[in-house]
């Protein structure tokens, strides 16, 4: 099966950490996509969907921690941009809670073309400003060592 979202190098906006959590993000959105292609039931869908959105609102917090400490500008509207993608998911998830709504390929249509979007958009913005003003582009050597061995923790954050 074609991959929902098949990653590209292009995408990445040159911030180590932000590019791997997009990477994962769109992994993950595979993964989903793939079980609602093999016709799975909600009681599989679901874990995989609330991973998702814990993966999802992590890596917001992260971004917007690189956005406040770097003194970004757009800080607060890049903010409202997360936000309103987590309001829409929580709202989903009440909405399967109580029975109704479904975890279909139309939403992973709208989840695929709002990160990609976002991504390509806002993070980019983002990804030039913060380089710009001197942050740094990788872990440090030491920091990347100690994530090596400690792995599995570290997988996505
Ligand atoms: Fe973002």
């Amino acid at each position: 099966m074609t991959e929902l979202f098949a990653w590209s190098e292009t995408l990445n906006v040159g911030i180590q950490e932000v590019d791997e959590q997009h990477r994962a993000l769109s992994d993950h959105l595979n993964a989903l996509a793939e079980a609602v292609g093999a016709n799975s039931e909600m009681a599989a869908l679901r874990p995989i969907l609330d991973d998702l959105a814990d993966d999802a609102r992590t890596h917001f917090a992260l971004e917007e921690s690189l956005m406040r400490v770097s003194n970004y500008p757009e800080f607060q509207a890049h903010k409202q941009l997360h936000e309103a993608l987590m309001g829409q998911m929580l709202a989903l998830q009440e909405r399967l809670d109580r029975g109704e709504g479904t975890i279909n390929f139309e939403l992973l249509h709208f989840l695929k073309v709002w990160l990609s979007n976002h991504i390509d958009e806002a993070d980019r913005r983002f990804g030039a400003y913060f380089l710009s003003i001197g942050g740094s582009s990788g872990w440090a050597p030491q920091v990347a060592s100690s994530m090596a061995t400690t792995r599995r923790r570290w997988k996505f954050w």
